[in-house]
């Protein structure tokens, strides 16, 4: 065993490690020696190929930011059944392009009260009829030959109730009670109360739930059956680091931290974004530098940006690799249901002032609801108001709205705040339910905006053969009451085996991606380090985009309305990528949700 690397790696971020540490859990040194001894035990524990990877990505530590990065989230069993199906199932993700998979929580959790995998009863088992955990290490075997880099959700907010530690604490062991906030009485809970506010208001009410069996409240953020650990308790930290580094060591690439936002109770304030949390994802990353490099961290912090941003960390002491563009998502749709753009050009006028280091995951769907968290203060000069706003977006989503063809499904709405979210697949909330042809443009333009972002785009499984939404989750008691059923329904496969028939949605669908993601490929301008910025069209109802690069740019404009569109920019001449035609851009027509892609050179 080559130690020497270990401690080399120690010591360049000892200092730091030992200062963070300290500061946060009051010179406790015991704790601070076993985590030490825990990141050397997690090194040894890691396996050569993984090792040999670590080294080949320390030399190219820009490897996800190329314009050749292509990801997907997907849920095992619905894609495939289980572990294995992926596995037979990995030529299918190629002939997509795909090489960054997001498996869906996947470890062991119980039917019914599972929150979709992210109550975790064991972070070392996986749930057994999706495999075990040497099938996840054999996929990820398949992947990496493959060339495609796996991504898990490290769930560290909470444990299901089903977990050893929330078993015990129940059965009235205080060390394991000393994991989760307990308490004998309502002070403290209501106490919280007074400051935080609720996740999931509608299905999940309150912060706290109490234990009819040991007559205790215990702190339950989202679900009741997800007990909130407290990671103020040094031996909550340095065990789920451990369990992080567990699954980076069978192979995982990039881990989500779930929720990450939350992990930090303090009275008085709104439990999200507090300095601790700060010093738990430096400590999180330093550990993950020392044991495997080569693993990425993708923060989940579904906030406005002011809140993301920081969980980059800064250039001397970064924290997360990769976020999700979160804002920009959600300003999508809504630019969609209004046909105004400018709420997404104010969105890019602020990605566009951060470092370009920062990189992002793109999409238009994922796993979770659409949170409308938009800029309303921005938005309240035009007259737009937060709640009437929400209310016309849900409206025209759900497809109530004279007009609409969405069909979307309301989640969590909470009447007195006004404030529901929304759930659909891209699909069904393009339209293509009601109107396949309007449908399929409005699908076409958003997927080549994803695609013209900077950072990950990200497929959800399913959108590259248009699958619409499963009404089914309504007759199933254990799902009927969490509507993000409906945009998590199983693989078609008898569907996805028309991708090759143009005749199809499915093959038109399909074909237009792959071309899309081709063309994104094989053009420098499409990578992370390019300039990007958003340019006034002469028009509210068409986006436009710049990326620089190298003397190439990159003219982009995306039309989100349903009327057709004539422009008269300024510009050299350029060529269409997609027709491979001239272009003359001071006068570009665009027709209903049409989009351009048109590049030129500078010099
Ligand atoms: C994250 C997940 C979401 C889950 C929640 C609780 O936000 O994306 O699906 O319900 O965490 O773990």
């Amino acid at each position: 065993m080559d130690y020497a690397e270990f401690v080399s790696r120690l010591n360049q971020h000892y200092d730091e490690l030992k200062w963070l540490y300290c500061e946060l859990y009051q010179n406790d040194m015991m704790a601070f020696r076993y985590f030490v001894d825990m990141l050397r035990r997690s090194y040894t524990d890691r396996k050569q190929e993984l090792r040999d990877l670590d080294h080949e990505r320390l030399a190219d530590p820009e490897w996800f930011r190329s314009n050749r990065m292509l990801g997907m989230m997907l849920y095992v069993d619905n894609f495939a059944g289980d572990l294995q199906g992926v596995r037979v199932r990995l030529p299918y993700l190629q002939e997509c392009g795909i090489n960054y998979l997001h498996l869906m929580p996947l470890l062991r959790t119980v039917k019914g009260r599972s929150d979709g995998g992210y109550a975790v009863a064991d972070f070392r088992e996986v749930q057994p009829e999706l495999g075990t955990m040497a099938d996840l290490e054999a996929l990820s075997d398949d992947c990496r030959q493959a060339g495609i880099s796996l991504a898990l959700d490290f769930v560290m907010n909470h444990t299901s109730e089903d977990h050893e530690w929330a078993r015990a604490a129940r059965a009235g062991d205080p060390v394991a009670a000393a994991r989760y906030f307990f308490y004998d009485n309502r002070d403290i809970p209501d106490q919280f109360e007074k400051t935080v506010p609720q996740v999931f208001p509608t299905t999940a009410p309150g912060n706290f739930t109490y234990l009819e069996d040991c007559g205790r409240y215990v702190m339950t953020s989202f679900y009741p059956y997800q007990w909130d650990l407290n990671y103020a308790n040094p031996m909550v930290f340095n065990d789920m680091t451990e369990n992080l580094l567990y699954l980076a060591n069978r192979g995982m690439d990039v881990i989500r931290l779930d929720a990450i936002p939350y992990i930090w109770k303090e009275l008085g304030t709104d439990c999200r974004n507090l300095p601790q949390v700060h010093t738990l994802s430096r400590l999180i990353r330093m550990a993950c530098e020392i044991v495997c490099p080569g693993v990425l961290l993708l923060g989940e912090v579904v906030m406005e940006p002011a809140k993301v941003a920081p969980y980059f960390g800064t250039r001397e002491k970064p924290e997360c690799h990769l976020l999700y563009n979160v804002t920009t998502m959600c300003s999508t749709w809504s630019c969609l249901a209004t046909h105004d753009v400018r709420l997404l050009m104010r969105q890019m006028d602020q990605l566009s002032a951060l470092p370009r280091s920062y990189s992002f995951q793109n999409y238009l769907r994922c796993h979770d609801d659409i949170g409308w968290g938009l800029d309303y203060p921005w938005l309240e000069q035009f007259g737009v108001k937060e709640v009437a706003h929400k209310k016309y977006l849900n409206d025209w989503f759900t497809g109530k709205w004279p007009g609409s063809r969405s069909r979307g499904e309301l989640y969590n709405d909470d009447p007195t705040l006004g404030d529901a979210r929304l759930c659909g697949t891209t699909a069904s909330l393009c339209g293509m339910e009601v109107d396949e042809e309007l449908g399929f443009l409005a699908d076409r333009m958003l997927h080549a905006w994803m695609f013209t972002q900077s950072g990950i785009p990200v497929l959800y499984s399913g959108d590259e053969i248009a699958q619409e939404n499963d009404y089914s989750y309504h007759d199933d008691p254990d799902k009927c009451e969490d509507s993000r059923y409906l945009h998590r329904g199983r693989f078609d496969w008898a569907l996805a085996r028309k991708r090759h028939d143009p005749g199809t949605i499915q093959g038109r669908v399909f074909e237009m991606l792959r071309q899309l993601e081709t063309i994104r490929a094989s053009q420098p301008v499409f990578c992370a380090d390019a300039a990007f910025f958003a340019f006034p069209t002469g028009s509210d109802r068409v986006l436009g985009i710049r990326r620089e690069r190298e003397g190439d740019r990159l003219t982009a404009l995306f039309n989100f309305s349903e009327e057709p569109v004539t422009l008269h920019l300024e510009g050299e001449e350029a060529s269409d990528l997609i027709s491979g035609r001239k272009l003359d851009l001071t006068n570009v027509e665009l027709p209903e949700f049409g989009f351009l892609w048109a590049l030129s050179r500078t010099d």
